[in-house]
């Protein structure tokens, strides 16, 4: 999703704006855009549509790039507006330009208003009206008091940047329900929509809370709320650019599933002692969690299929009823929860605005709340009632890969907690499982990763599929829907994710000779249904690959899985599902990392 840098200091900042877009590119965009002050303090702008690279084709004939401090920098991921010159950002006018994550709701309405006072306007976007507004404000105010009144107007979500004509020793910033950091560098500082984009300058940071004005200069930062100085805290980044980079690997999702047996450890390490779960070094109410009669949690895509996953685990190992829910269908249904609930938000990114949404929902009718998240200090974990962080280190890839498994592994490590506290599970038995997931997983899934080749020759016989099926019971059915979205996100392969007993109530009439199957069976007790399943399928012409513990005979090919307690065998299965969408996607030439229309951090509904 959009992304937005702003830079000030002695350096070129046009090179610092497009160091810090092209840190972004990860998120998807459509287009790219910087407006600076050249030498004599005017503002100049540069916009293209497509890939950052149009941009700077742009900028080679651009003068007073290379005199300019002060500047600010976008990618746009289209929501108002089809990607082109005119819909980049930034927007405005001979006075200010602004670049906007977010949308603002009340855009026609403001665009009519503006339009009777003679503005004419240049784009389709939402963005266009804010920036214009400010000017309209900015002619009668000082630029604080013009800000103020602008975000007092606007209805929706929004993180700017702002540079004023006639101010080239600053830029503002503010925000509301979409994430920007201030980075604090060394006679220079930042504004960021993530540390991704100014990790090579700085790891310190400072987060701006809604209600604050931001007043950049190379040489210090202003944080007003009401008019009034705030101190702020200023944070470092754990994470180093390095983690943030290829670091060899052909593509990030690559490199991120290479660095799943480690994210594991990292992850369950600090939560165990004595060789059982331990929380107790959290901000969690173990008590309550253990004495719950349901557990809700809501998410997005994978970090809801991760959800999936945990139902399974809650279910089992703690007999504790779970409901999964979609963010944005949690925030629209009037859910019934209430005093006395526990909702559990997984988020990678910690920005979701739909499940930032449903956070915020789910406090406001009284339940309690915890996040599982990955990004240190994101709105979700900020806003959470307790917080247990994932040590995935940053995702870069589109499709999220490491994220998932270490939300799987850690939640399981939960459920291995309550089930122990509420005596479902002996302490022999949690100990084991413990001793599995921490030792045993990470093993289980580096033994995947190393079988490459076998995954490339089952990558190619799905590789030129219109449609494919993926299949389950029990975990198994959580498991093919994360296969099946990974494959479809990155390769563009249609397919769907079966309860495999469900298959013959409907969908078994798509299945054509030669239609793939993926078949999951790590549930020893279910393989026998699964095997009839199998023959169904087959019997209808499918080329069934089964991922399982042992050969499937019936399958056309199967992929084992290294030995593990089975309750676990979704942590290296779900390695084999990812790396095989991430071969396909290789041999069909698709863009891996950053998959068409698709965004990294979804902060718009
Ligand atoms: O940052 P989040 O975990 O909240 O993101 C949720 C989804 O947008 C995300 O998991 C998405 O489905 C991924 N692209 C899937 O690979």
């Amino acid at each position: 999703m959009c992304g937005i840098i702003g830079y000030i200091g002695k350096d070129n900042s046009v090179e610092r704006l497009v160091e810090g877009l092209r840190a972004l590119e990860y998120r998807g965009y459509d287009s790219a855009g910087v407006a600076f002050f050249g030498e004599s303090g005017e503002l100049i702008r540069v916009k293209a549509a497509g890939r950052l690279a149009n941009m700077e084709e742009k900028l080679k004939s651009v003068s007073g790039t290379s005199s300019s401090h002060c500047g600010i920098g976008h990618t746009r991921w289209a929501t108002h507006g089809a990607p082109s010159d005119a819909n980049s950002h930034p927007h405005g006018t001979a006075a200010l330009q602004l670049v906007h994550n977010g949308i603002i709701e009340n855009y026609a309405g403001i665009r009519e208003e503006l339009t009777a006072l003679g503005y004419v306007f240049e784009s389709d976007t939402d963005t266009e009206a804010a920036a214009k507004l400010l000017d309209w404000y900015r002619r009668t105010d000082d630029s604080l008091t013009a800000i103020a009144r602008l975000t007092k107007r606007l209805c929706g979500s929004y993180a700017f940047g702002i540079v004023f004509a006639g101010e080239p020793d600053r830029i503002y910033a503010v925000r509301k329900d979409s994430p920007l950091i201030i980075g604090v560098g060394d006679g220079e500082n930042f504004i960021a929509s993530d540390i991704t984009a100014i990790l090579s300058r700085t790891r310190r940071y400072c987060q701006l809370d809604e209600g604050e004005i931001a007043v950049v200069k190379s040489d210090g930062i202003t944080i007003l709320k009401d008019g009034v100085r705030v101190e702020k805290e200023i944070k470092t980044a754990l994470w180093d650019t390095e983690a943030a980079e290829r670091g060899g690997f052909p593509h990030f999702m690559l490199k991120e599933i290479h660095e799943e047996p480690d994210a594991i450890k990292k992850t369950l390490g600090p939560r165990i002692s004595g060789g059982l779960p331990d929380f107790s070094g959290e901000k969690l109410d173990a008590k309550a969690l253990t004495e719950a009669s349901r557990l809700h949690i809501v998410a997005c895509g994978t970090a809801m299929h991760a959800g999936l996953i945990a139902r399974e685990l809650f279910n089992r190992l703690a007999r504790i009823p779970v409901e999964v829910w979609t963010a944005s269908e949690f925030r629209y249904c009037d859910p019934l929860v209430g005093k006395g609930d526990i909702v559990t938000i997984i988020s990678q990114s910690g920005e979701t605005a739909d499940s930032l949404a449903a956070l915020r929902l789910a406090k406001s009718k009284g339940a309690k709340t915890l996040a599982v998240v990955n990004v240190v200090g994101s709105s979700i974990a900020r806003e959470a009632d307790s917080v247990l962080y994932t040590l995935a280190g940053p995702e870069i890839a589109v499709a999220s890969t490491k994220a998932y498994t270490v939300q799987t592994s850690l939640l399981a490590l939960l459920a291995v907690d309550c089930g122990l506290r509420r005596g479902i599970l002996s302490e022999a038995d949690a100990r084991a499982l413990t001793n599995e997931l921490s030792c045993r997983a990470p093993e289980a899934v580096g033994e995947v990763i190393s079988r490459a080749e076998e995954l490339k020759l089952l990558a190619g016989r799905i590789k030129d599929s219109e449609d494919l099926f993926f299949i389950g019971r029990g975990i198994d059915c959580a498991l093919a829907s994360e296969g099946s979205l990974k494959l479809k996100e990155i390769s563009y392969i249609h397919s769907e994710a079966y309860a495999a007993g469900e298959l013959k109530h409907g969908t078994i009439s798509l299945i054509v000779p030669g239609t793939p199957v993926i078949a999951l069976c790590t549930v020893p007790e279910l393989v026998g249904k699964m095997v009839s399943n199998i023959r169904e399928v087959k019997a209808r012409g499918a080329e069934v690959i089964a991922i399982a513990s042992d050969i499937i005979a019936e399958a056309d090919a199967t992929l084992t899985l290294p030995q593990i307690d089975p309750r676990l065998a979704f942590l290296p299965a779900a390695a084999a599902l990812q790396l095989l969408a991430y071969h396909t996607s290789v041999s069909r030439g698709c863009d891996v990392d950053k998959p068409r229309n698709l965004a990294k951090s979804v902060t718009v509904e």
